[in-house]
């Protein structure tokens, strides 16, 4: 850096620096449909989760917990409820008890950096496209309030790690049925791992895992236990937007799931 340069891109890629072309964007195909289908996709999701979230309802059916609704942190949980259930906030919390849990899995996937490109591709369009100049006049990227806050992924990582460990111990318990009796399986068992499968895969698969895992070493040589972990998650890492989708569909289904069956308006089959 010289100090001489203009503030961060300030216009954008119009500045007289640039090559002047006057078509907006020189690509001939279908740029839009991807952040157009990410958009429809985000806020389908958005809505969906902000109903259940909520609802404050039919979030357990024996043994199956909702994963938006686990580990319940307040008092007004379902009496009934056997999965992990830690009164921290009293009975003052009127509240749906989904919100005070939500925050993490939530923070983790609005800092993650995947998501970050698919949001800010499709609702802001900054940039809209790879070649695509974006509308704003201004870009400071996240170097400013509030974007420069997604630095704090890290730490959401850290939380999600507990939130993926106590859905497993939810998977485990959908082992039983509805009497809380050991070795039974529903369909709703094989939707919980199928679930709890792709949150880990998603989970291991972060940015700041692979960092944690492999990062600030000198010699991958010295440490091959670390360069072996690292290999592993670069692996997951590679497919990093395939399981941000596949296990932000799970985690919706595995909740519908337990909504259908906990309203009664459906049966979950037992498979043994
Ligand atoms: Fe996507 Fe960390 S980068 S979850």
């Amino acid at each position: 850096a010289t100090g001489t340069e203009p503030e961060l891109n300030s216009g954008g890629v119009r500045t007289p620096t640039r090559a002047a072309i006057a078509a907006p964007h020189l690509r001939t195909d279908r740029w839009w449909l991807a952040p157009a289908t990410t958009a429809a996709g985000l806020l389908a999701f958005v809505v969906y989760s902000t109903w259940r979230a909520f609802a404050n309802t039919d979030y357990y059916a024996a043994p199956y917990v909702s994963p938006f609704y686990s580990p319940c942190l307040a008092e007004n949980c379902e009496p009934m409820r056997a999965g992990p259930n830690w009164e921290i906030f009293g009975g003052w919390w009127g509240l749906s008890p989904a919100l005070l849990i939500l925050i993490f899995p939530l923070g983790f996937r609005l800092t993650c950096y995947y998501y970050r490109k698919a949001y800010y591709r499709g609702f802001w369009a900054s940039p809209p496209a790879c070649a695509v100049a974006e509308p704003h006049k201004k870009y400071t990227g996240e170097t400013r309030f509030p974007l420069i806050l997604q630095n704090i992924h890290r730490y959401f990582f850290y939380a999600a790690i507990l939130v993926a460990g106590i859905l497993t111990y939810d998977t485990v318990l959908a082992f039983r049925d509805e009497h809380y009796e050991w070795g039974h399986m529903g369909l709703g068992t094989l939707v919980f791992l199928v679930n709890i499968v792709l949150i880990w895969a998603y989970t291991l698969s972060c940015h700041s895992c692979r960092h944690i895992v492999g990062g600030q070493l000198k010699h991958f040589s010295k440490h091959p236990v670390r360069y072996r972990m690292w290999q592993w998650v670069g692996k997951l890492n590679a497919r990093h937007m395939l399981l941000a989708w596949a296990s932000l569909v799970s985690v919706a289904l595995a909740d519908f799931y337990v909504y259908l069956v906990a309203s009664g308006a459906f049966d979950d089959p037992r498979l043994f």
